[in-house]
């Protein structure tokens, strides 16, 4: 009786995601393609980014997500396989799933499946239900390091801000492409910063003070910003090259800067922070006067900040504005150990801060 209660629950939970699967997606072509979308942004296009777009509505109305390798969408539970296998529509999916069932079977590595609070399958892979969490958006976003101590804080805010105005003369009002452009880059730094500290810890045969995991979770959650980011929006093919340029460039140059003073970089990222909670404040401003619509969040970025199943853009951007905050305050805290002529090793570093 309860196992049929319990399917039955499922079942529901599982219709609602695919109706707010297929509402978030009815902008999208059945081939899943970019299009030019007018009421997301004028001048962007919108991108569902699920595989589920080339199934019948049909299906997607009735059946819970298809398994899909593509932007992490949805775990392969063994309901799941066999409804892959039966379905003459996905034949791709299903080739990737046998592969994934003969690696399995092979190592003995079954994934765990997840669940969410209310039963309905874990879809993501790349982060756990254990991952997610609430941002803190009562942080003060106003707060500015002033420059005026040395001249390494000096010259981190004057090259920051002598890249905002280009910046910003690019993407004038596309906040969309902007902040996934935005978080290709902010990702870097804190990879960067995590691995060297990381290399430095076996070098030495001393403790982090606990800032590798701070600084690589920090380069986590920014790659979490880029995968919700895309969810709303498909790079083209120039924005793709512009980053890899960009990726090569800054990853090189921050290494190279990270080695030379890790207080300049870190006082270079929180300036950069602080551009970013400033593009996300006007990215909000757009939208409250109605220049970018304010359409469902994606569900990957309901999952990852608990957010309400009907939170929108908005609410999207407002945690992740939150974030950009507290990376701000992480990076002036680790310049500021710097700048007292102390090591960030012996200095505990606020771990798991968002
Ligand atoms: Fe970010
Ligand atoms: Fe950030």
């Amino acid at each position: 009786m309860n196992t049929v209660a319990g399917n039955s629950r499922r079942k529901v939970a599982l219709a609602v995601l695919a109706i707010r699967r297929a509402a978030y997606s009815t902008c999208i072509p059945a081939s899943g393609r970019v299009i030019d979308h007018p009421s997301l942004l004028l001048t962007e296009r919108a991108w569902s980014g699920s595989r589920m777009d080339a199934a019948p509505t049909a299906n997607r109305l009735l059946r819970p997500a298809q398994p899909a390798r593509h932007l992490s969408v949805a775990a392969p539970g063994k309901q799941d396989q066999q409804a892959a296998q039966a379905d003459d529509t996905s034949v791709a999916g299903s080739r990737s799933l046998k592969a994934d069932q003969l690696v399995s079977e092979y190592w003995g590595i079954v994934p765990k499946q997840l669940q969410r609070e209310d039963g309905s399958p874990w879809p993501w892979h790349s982060f756990r239900p254990a991952d997610t969490y609430a941002a803190d958006v009562a942080i003060d976003v106003d707060r500015h390091y002033p420059a005026e101590k040395s001249w390494v804080d000096r010259a981190a805010f004057w090259t920051v801000r002598a890249l905002r105005g280009p910046v910003d003369l690019f993407f004038k009002e596309r906040h969309v492409s902007h902040a996934l452009l935005l978080e290709t880059v902010a990702g870097v730094p804190g990879m960067v910063g995590g691995m060297l500290l990381h290399l430095r810890s076996l070098r030495r045969f001393e403790h982090s003070g606990g800032w590798i995991k701070t600084l690589l979770d920090e380069a986590e959650n920014e790659r979490m910003h880029l995968m919700t980011w895309v969810e709303v929006l498909r790079p083209a093919w120039w924005e793709r090259a512009l980053v890899l340029a960009v990726q090569g460039t800054f990853f090189n140059a921050y290494f190279l800067l990270y080695l030379a003073s890790p207080r300049l970089a870190h006082r270079f990222v929180g300036y950069l922070e602080e551009e970013a909670v400033r593009s996300y404040t006007e990215f909000l401003q757009a939208i409250d006067v109605g220049h970018t619509p304010n359409r469902p969040a994606p569900l990957i970025a309901i999952d990852y900040w608990r957010l309400p199943a009907d939170a929108t853009i908005r609410d999207v951007v407002l945690v992740v504005r939150a974030d950009e905050a507290h990376h701000r305050d992480v990076n002036h805290f680790a310049a500021d150990v710097y700048n007292e002529k102390r090591e960030l090793r012996t200095s505990p570093a606020p771990i798991s801060y968002h």
